[in-house]
């Protein structure tokens, strides 16, 4: 078997979106039944300008002599990541303007990171296929060709930064915005993340 990427259309993600949230859940370690409160979330996404979404699939290598490519659009599903535009009416936005505020940066700061950036969402690999470069290889894909000058993330914080997702996107250059963030309703404390685009 072989993986590869691919880029998902709107109709993909919503065809393919259980196993995208099953994806999700098992990386996250959520617990089941946390891609039923999610599935609606991620078809709004869906919509938002600029939605972008790849996937890494798992399919058979073609053999020299296979004339057929592989089907990759019903391939299974190792990885998915997406991501859109930032607006003034995105939630996530407003806390992380709050977040800003509170912590002392001007209206020129804010300005500047808000008014123009592309939000990594959502960027998981199945527990299986972690550590073998897919994650990074997403990444790149996803943010290639992005007309919006950076991009901005929220991830959990970890003692050390001690785990993939810090691993990766301290290797891929993203710096502190924030540290130690509470967004509402969320006991966990996370880090807003950005860097100049193009990666
Ligand atoms: C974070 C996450 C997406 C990273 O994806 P990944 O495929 O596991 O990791 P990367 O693409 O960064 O791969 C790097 C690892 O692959 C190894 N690797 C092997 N071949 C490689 C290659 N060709 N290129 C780069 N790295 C390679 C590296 O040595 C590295 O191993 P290490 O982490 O043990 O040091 C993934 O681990 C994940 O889904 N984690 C759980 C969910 C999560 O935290 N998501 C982010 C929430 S904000």
């Amino acid at each position: 078997m072989a993986t590869f990427l691919i880029d998902l259309s709107p109709g993909d993600m919503q065809r393919r979106l259980g196993d995208a949230l099953g994806i999700y859940v098992d990386a996250m370690r959520y617990p089941r039944g946390t891609e039923a409160q999610r599935a609606s979330m991620w078809l709004e996404h869906t919509r938002r300008k600029g939605w972008t979404a790849v996937a890494v699939v798992e399919a058979p290598d073609r053999s020299p002599d296979d004339r057929e490519a592989p089907t990759l659009s019903t391939a299974p599903l190792l990885g998915i990541a997406y991501g859109y535009c930032g607006a003034p009416d995105q939630w996530w936005q407003q806390q992380v303007v709050q977040g800003l505020e509170r912590g002392g940066a001007g209206t020129s700061r804010i300005s500047d990171l808000m008014t123009s950036y592309f939000e990594l969402t959502e960027l998981h690999i199945h527990p299986e296929a972690q550590g073998r470069g897919l994650g990074e290889a997403l990444t790149r894909r996803l943010l290639a060709g992005r007309d919006e000058p950076h991009v901005l993330l929220s991830t959990p914080e970890i003692t050390g930064e001690a785990n993939r997702a810090w691993r990766l996107y301290r290797r891929l250059g993203f710096t502190d915005v924030i540290r130690g963030y509470h967004f509402a309703g969320d006991p966990r404390p996370f880090a807003i993340l950005g860097r100049e685009l193009p990666l």
